[in-house]
């Protein structure tokens, strides 16, 4: 018998440029994802609302069509998938509303990610970031989503999507599934270069700490040879997250894309230079770029295209977006939805 495959769910936000922290701690996975799973790949422009950054809202519709571009050169196929973008599909602002009203303030207080942004963040910062949360479980909610496919740093908020699930259904109805969460324990956090304490974020305003997919090889082999080491004399290449984190996460980049252990590296690179480690990072590195960048030029030349795939994403989405808001809507007691 034929069993029903189980839904996936995931979403970046499209603010700036994707960076390869995307890449290996989600994007990577998805092409194979695809065999075994029913997959709902979507844009979050909501999202990206909620930083406020001049620059970033200025190139806002060039970073939509980027990042799906970047989607189908990282191998997801519109017929095997769905691909959307999350403003095409209205359900998920209604039901961020709703949602809202099954939240507590304090709950979404409590968001460490949120907490981050408050002492990192001296701009003002918009209501929109503390509801952040809430978006996403409408996201993942209106989809009947069995997994949710993250890097680690959002596991927090899958574990309030479910509890918002489990209050709304008992306090209505039984209206949403309850996801788990989906996370590739190895390599879904990668380390920022320079300050390798810190994750590899696109907003990071010092560039010297991320690599973007899109950029140019020279300046990848630059940032990686600027990258912070430490100063143990001889080399010692060895992965300890405490007192060697530039090393290690180094060694998660290399050992995700090479597909070696890092067992396997550490004997390889014994009494190896820090010069030599930085050079296959780079090597392994470049030949993914290429390849991406090679295929995302030619997607992102053809806008009609891109456009087309997001239009039929988005219808197939919001048929079953619909279907969940109007169960909403009946378990509230509102008039259904013509
Ligand atoms: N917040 C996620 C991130 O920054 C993106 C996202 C938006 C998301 N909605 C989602 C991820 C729903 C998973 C499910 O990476």
């Amino acid at each position: 018998m034929n069993k029903k495959k189980l839904t996936v769910f995931s979403a970046i936000q499209p603010s700036g440029h994707l960076t390869i922290g995307n890449y290996i701690s989600v994007l990577r996975h998805w092409k194979e994802m695809q065999k075994k799973y029913k997959c709902i790949f979507c844009v979050a422009d909501l999202h990206s609302l909620t930083s406020l950054n001049k620059e970033d809202n200025l190139y806002k519709r060039k970073s939509i069509l980027d990042t799906l571009a970047l989607y189908l050169a990282c191998g997801v196929d519109p017929h095997k998938s769905i691909i959307f973008i999350q403003s095409s599909v209205h359900e998920h602002s209604e039901l961020n509303w709703i949602l809202n009203c099954s939240t507590y303030y304090k709950e979404l207080l409590r968001m460490t990610q949120f907490k981050n942004k408050l002492t990192n963040v001296t701009k003002k910062i918009n209501a929109g970031l503390l509801n952040y949360p809430t978006l996403m479980a409408s996201d993942i909610l209106l989809y009947q989503t069995d997994l949710v496919h993250v890097g680690k740093d959002q596991k927090q908020h899958i574990e309030l999507t479910r509890n918002i699930a489990i209050r709304f259904n008992s306090f209505y109805k039984k209206v949403f599934k309850i996801p788990n969460v989906l996370i590739h324990n190895f390599g879904s956090k990668i380390m920022s270069l320079i300050e390798p304490n810190k994750k590899m974020s696109k907003s990071d305003f010092n560039k010297k700490n991320v690599i973007f997919l899109l950029e140019n090889p020279k300046e990848i082999f630059k940032k990686i040879q600027s990258s912070i080491t430490d100063s143990d004399s001889p080399s010692k290449i060895i992965f300890d997250t405490i007192n060697k984190p530039g090393i290690s996460n180094l060694l998660v980049i290399l050992s995700t894309l090479s597909g070696k252990s890092i067992c396997k590296l550490e004997e390889y690179f014994l009494g190896k230079s820090y010069i030599y480690l930085k050079k296959e990072v780079f090597n392994i590195l470049n030949k993914h770029i290429i390849k991406i960048q090679k295929k995302f030029f030619i997607y992102r030349k053809d806008e009609e295209f891109l456009k087309n795939i997001s239009f039929k994403g988005a219808k197939k989405a919001s048929k079953i977006a619909k279907k969940t808001l109007n169960s909403v809507y009946d378990s509230l007691g509102f008039l259904e939805k013509l």
